[in-house]
């Protein structure tokens, strides 16, 4: 057996206020399709992804329903698990930072620190952000005021209140003992750290934004809380419990199994970290690019290699969000467009990395044009005439007459796919470029329809049935093989190359094709080899991939 290369993927743990939506989704449809992608060229994969369940917000949330924090968390979870279902997202873990795994690494975690002398008691005077579960400092909410005054905005609330430099909602006066991490000795060590590893941070704007952020200095960050008891309570401090964004972001290494010491728990840990990429929204891209990474270091653990952090999805040019009422539910757009029409969409229409506006207008438009009439019409037609020109079976042809049937009607099809079409998607793919990798598997969807217009195997059945005499060279019967071949061992590709991203219709393809479960597939880039296609098998034409949608049929 060969070992592997690892690759550990995460997505951000969602805060379980709100039930999962469009931004939520994306993250984690990302991270799916690139979890799928590796896992089909032979990488082993661990995704994780879960649930950030503690924290004052949620506490909150929970009182104004009348519940207690824990029936409240334990109500959301199956939502989120249900939502991933229904897009068919393959997590290898789910975890809660409720779970007493969790618990047990955050506690080890913080006793760690302490022991190295990274945190100190001392009292926090100064502003939160409930919403956002974040500390702002005296500096910060006099810039953001500055740049409040220059727009002729307010900056504070009715009340007096200065307003979140992030969520422009109010802020929250505390004054409390808390315990504080000496993030400030991190903050050479980190720049270092950037300079060094170039692939941190990305995109290039977003290091940017960290390093400047870095370079205007860091403070210590309080990491605990004493005036409420909805998080993990720090063992050497009777009373504190820790701050909400340290208890998230440990997941990350608690899930693999940190602070436990069963051989079990170790040999994961030892195995999956550090993570490849973690995915993140361009939100939070401090609690992961400055925080996370001195907190490691303060535990002497190793960094991830890549932070990615992606842009927002937008509708009407402002960021999607519940509180905005602007949020399109995601249940209602699988139901109109299928979770592959959904994975496909938001892969496909915006780049990953930048903001991107969505609407449902455009969604059903890139849905009809690329998959009912490219792809799903494609498939379609290639099924169809298989049954009716060769009942059905895949066609078998020398090696002698396909060579002569390439020279004298040329096959581009082939040459396209031999001529690097899987290095260019991988290229794109390991890139994080959805929607390059996209745009190469939709170059062949586009050559393989041409080519049937081109090559119209209805007039070679036509010739081939009149055909009278055998020559001696290929005749036109090999030739409407040849053709059928072409346009059947693209879709057999196509399927490989869509599977990461629409793994219902690219495994239905293959049945059709005869062959095996797509699902299986780990070595993609020997399957995108031209020529795979094996004789004899059976095809079956079945229904329509993709139906095509009028706006009337969608359900809102
Ligand atoms: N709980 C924290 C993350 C802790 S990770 C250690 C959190 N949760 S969240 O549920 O509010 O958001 C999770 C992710 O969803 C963020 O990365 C955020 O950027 C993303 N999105 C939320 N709304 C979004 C859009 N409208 N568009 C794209 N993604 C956005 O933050």
């Amino acid at each position: 057996m060969t070992i592997k290369d690892t690759f550990y993927i995460t997505t951000p743990i969602y805060y379980v206020n709100a039930v999962p939506h469009l931004g939520t989704a994306y993250t984690t449809v990302a991270s799916d399709a690139l979890a799928r992608f590796m896992r089909s060229n032979s990488r082993d994969v661990w995704f994780l992804t879960g649930l950030d369940e503690h924290g004052q917000k949620i506490e909150q949330a929970a009182h104004a329903k009348g519940k207690t924090a824990q029936d409240w968390v334990d109500e959301i979870a199956p939502k989120f698990k249900h939502a991933w279902q229904a897009l068919n997202i393959t997590y290898d873990d789910f975890i809660r930072t409720t779970e007493p795994r969790h618990f047990k690494g955050v506690q080890r975690f913080f006793e760690e620190l302490y022991k190295k002398d990274y945190i100190y008691k001392d009292t926090y005077r100064g502003y939160y952000c409930v919403p956002d579960e974040t500390f702002f400092s005296d500096e910060q909410l006099a810039e953001f005021a500055e740049e409040r005054a220059a727009e002729e905005l307010p900056s504070t609330h009715d009340d007096g209140s200065p307003l979140c430099p992030d969520c422009t909602r109010p802020l929250e006066y505390m004054e409390e003992e808390n315990l504080f991490f000496k993030l400030s000795a991190f903050e050479q060590r980190l720049l270092d750290y950037y300079e060094a590893h170039p692939e941190f941070i990305q995109p290039e704007i977003r290091r940017n934004e960290v390093l400047s952020f870095v370079k205007s200095g860091l403070k210590d960050l309080s990491v605990s809380r004493t005036t409420f008891s909805w998080g993990v309570p720090i063992s050497f401090a009777p009373g504190h419990i820790s701050y909400v964004w340290v208890d998230a972001l440990l997941n990350y290494i608690t899930a693999l199994g940190y602070g436990s010491d069963a051989p079990e728990d170790k040999e994961r840990f030892a195995q999956y970290w550090p993570a490849q990429v973690q995915f993140i929204g361009k939100d939070i891209i401090r609690f992961h690019c400055v925080i996370w990474p001195a907190m490691l270091m303060a535990a002497g653990l190793e960094l991830p290699q890549t932070v990615f952090a992606h842009g927002f999805l937008l509708t009407k040019g402002e960021k999607m969000s519940k509180s905005k009422g602007n949020a399109m539910d995601p249940n209602t757009l699988i139901e109109n467009f299928s979770a592959d029409g959904y994975r496909y969409y938001f892969l496909r229409d915006v780049q990953f990395g930048t903001d991107g506006s969505i609407s449902l207008e455009r969604m059903l438009q890139v849905y009809n044009a690329d998959l009912a009439n490219s792809w799903g019409n494609l498939c379609s037609r290639a099924l169809n005439m298989t049954a009716k020109y060769l009942d059905g079976i895949t066609p078998e042809l020398s090696d002698n007459t396909t060579l002569l049937l390439s020279e004298a009607m040329g096959n581009p099809l082939a040459q396209l796919v031999d001529g690097g079409l899987h290095r260019r998607y991988a290229t794109a793919f390991e890139a994080v470029d959805f929607l390059g990798a996209m745009d190469v598997v939709m170059e062949l969807v586009d050559a393989a329809n041409l080519y049937i217009e081109q090559s119209a195997p209805w007039a070679l059945a036509k010739a081939a049935a009149g055909e009278s005499e055998v020559s001696d060279g290929p005749t036109q019967a090999d030739r409407l093989s040849f053709v059928l071949y072409n346009i059947l061992e693209s879709i057999r590709i196509i399927a490989v190359l869509f599977a990461p991203v629409m793994p219902t219709s690219s495994a239905e393809v293959w049945k059709r094709l005869g062959l095996g479960s797509i699902l299986d597939v780990d070595n993609q880039a020997a399957l995108c080899a031209w020529g795979g296609l094996a004789p004899h098998l059976k095809t079956t034409i079945g229904e329509p991939l993709f139906m095509r949608l009028a706006e009337d049929d969608l359900l809102v």
